[in-house]
């Protein structure tokens, strides 16, 4: 399997697999994965930040289209930071049509964290886009392309029209993707467009296809995206629900255990036979991050693995540093309270949480936030009654959701995750003049308490190298 990753650091949102992490994991030899996720507000927020560090300048700099650039630098960018009390500013929301503006954000967002990711040394970096979030993809991938981005890496759906995308871009050609609406009708255009000459302030020549790998778990899904895939998929990643972040549902009937947790049996299993017989390249994900399974995962025919939980907590993450310590501080305790919960994300698919006090995990801090929808990404689309296409989510203002078709019953127990997860990647926003400032929610893998093997003699803080060392069985020199 030549030129193909053994490791990959998997793509983990919103910003925990930051550019410093995923340019780290590439320049060790291996893939390094930003995270795809919101990089819009990623962006604009680490502008009124005061971009420390000078990072995103520099990628500004890079950025082809100078007018476009110039922008949305003076749109956000406030020299020696916002005040801490001030709110980070409201972007608009993706939709269908995307306003010029945020098309811009969104264009520069993937373009700096890819550029990023890759300055400085030659290896290929890939980008995570969970296909859930549709509204974003066009835009985020032509960002990502301009940039170089040599994977791009697709779970949390069906991204059977990536591929198409992907060939348009390489001569800047336009792009479409079908929005999924809940209850469309035949006739409905719920097409979205992105045309790369609309944007392009100067000549540019070929972009280079980046490889794209679905993140999958089930056979039958890899099946169908070889057969019905509008181009080319070049391989696979395996992903079992002991993966932190977003996991799969259980198929067949929903069944929770007696601690409320969906309950995964063998019909969860992935055939690896057959997927073997498939032809492409593939890699294991979910409890990978330890001695002696890379070995094992190549013994059966994978490429190599994917692991997310042990590089979350490394000093390069971008899981902001409280959080970070507290959890390495429960895991040196041997505590790892890691629950799947079936019902916090509104994008319907269990999601990992890992209960720590003080994040939303506890219901206390949750039941305190007013219940706000203003960033939106995990929003679904909905054919409303005199049919146009609004957006609705199951954690905005209950009366609201209900007024757009949404139920009571499908609304309890949501949490609105992307303020939480934007939170947790150290840019909080904050509300009523300071008073109240949003927490995060963090996610790990079942295997948590593994990420002990890390920790170095008297101190909880590991590094991308640490463990990229343990899954290469090297011996520690220190
Ligand atoms: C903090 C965290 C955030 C994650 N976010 C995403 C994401 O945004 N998109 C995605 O496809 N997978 C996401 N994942 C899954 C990882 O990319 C990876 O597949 C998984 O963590 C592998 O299993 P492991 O956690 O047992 O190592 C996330 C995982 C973690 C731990």
């Amino acid at each position: 399997m030549d030129g193909l990753p053994k490791i990959i650091q998997g793509g983990m949102g919103v910003a925990v697999s930051g550019w410093r992490l995923a340019q780290t994991v590439s320049r060790l030899g291996h893939l390094g994965v930003v995270s795809g996720t919101a990089l819009d507000q990623v962006l604009a927020r680490r502008l009124e930040d005061g971009d420390p560090g000078g990072h995103c300048r520099r990628a500004f700099d890079a950025f082809p289209f100078r007018g476009m650039a110039e922008r949305v630098w003076s749109r956000y960018y406030i020299p020696g930071g916002k005040a801490p009390d001030a709110p980070y500013t409201r972007l608009p929301f993706h939709g269908l049509e995307c306003p010029r503006p945020l098309a811009e954000d969104c264009l520069l967002g993937n373009f700096v964290e890819v550029f990023l990711a890759r300055d400085g040394h030659p290896n290929p970096v890939g980008i995570n886009y969970l296909e859930k979030i549709q509204t974003p993809h066009l835009i985020s991938i032509y960002g990502a392309m301009l940039a170089g981005v040599g994977y791009i890496l697709m779970g949390a759906g069906i991204p059977l029209k990536i591929p198409g995308v992907l060939d348009a871009y390489v001569n800047h050609e336009p792009a479409t993707y079908p929005l999924y609406v809940a209850g469309a009708q035949d006739g409905d255009d719920t097409t979205m467009h992105f045309r790369p000459r609309e944007f392009m302030e100067c000549d540019l020549p070929p972009l280079t296809r980046p490889r794209f790998l679905p993140i999958i778990a089930s056979n039958t899904l890899a099946v169908t995206l070889l057969r019905k895939s509008n181009g080319k998929v070049d391989g696979f990643i395996i992903e079992g629900p002991t993966a932190g972040g977003h996991n799969a549902p259980p198929r067949g009937k929903p069944a929770l255990s007696a601690q409320g947790e969906p309950v995964y049996g063998e019909r969860d299993r992935v055939n690896l036979e057959a997927i073997r017989g498939l032809g492409l390249p593939f890699w294991l994900a979910g409890g990978f991050g330890g001695p002696d399974v890379l070995q094992a995962a190549l013994d059966e025919g994978a490429a190599g693995v994917q692991v997310g939980t042990a590089f979350a907590y490394c000093e390069e993450s971008g899981l902001r540093d409280d959080y970070k310590q507290a959890v390495l501080r429960l895991v040196a305790e041997g505590k790892s309270p890691v629950r799947t919960d079936p019902i916090a994300s509104p994008s319907g698919f269990p999601f990992k949480v890992v209960e720590l006090d003080g994040t939303v995990a506890d219901e206390a801090v949750y039941n305190a936030r007013p219940r706000v929808c203003d960033l939106g990404y995990l929003r679904e689309a909905y054919r409303t009654p005199d049919g146009r296409i609004d957006f609705r989510c199951p954690s905005e203002p209950l009366s609201v959701y209900v007024s757009k078709g949404g139920t009571e019953e499908d609304a309890a127990g949501r949490k609105c995750i992307c303020n939480a997860l934007v939170a947790t990647a150290g840019a909080p926003q904050v509300r009523a003049q300071g008073r109240f400032v949003e927490a995060g929610i963090i996610t790990a893998g079942d295997d948590l308490a593994g990420i002990g093997r890390f920790m170095r003699r008297g101190s909880i803080r590991y590094t991308a190298a640490d463990v990229i060392r343990v899954l290469l069985d090297e011996r520690d020199e220190r």
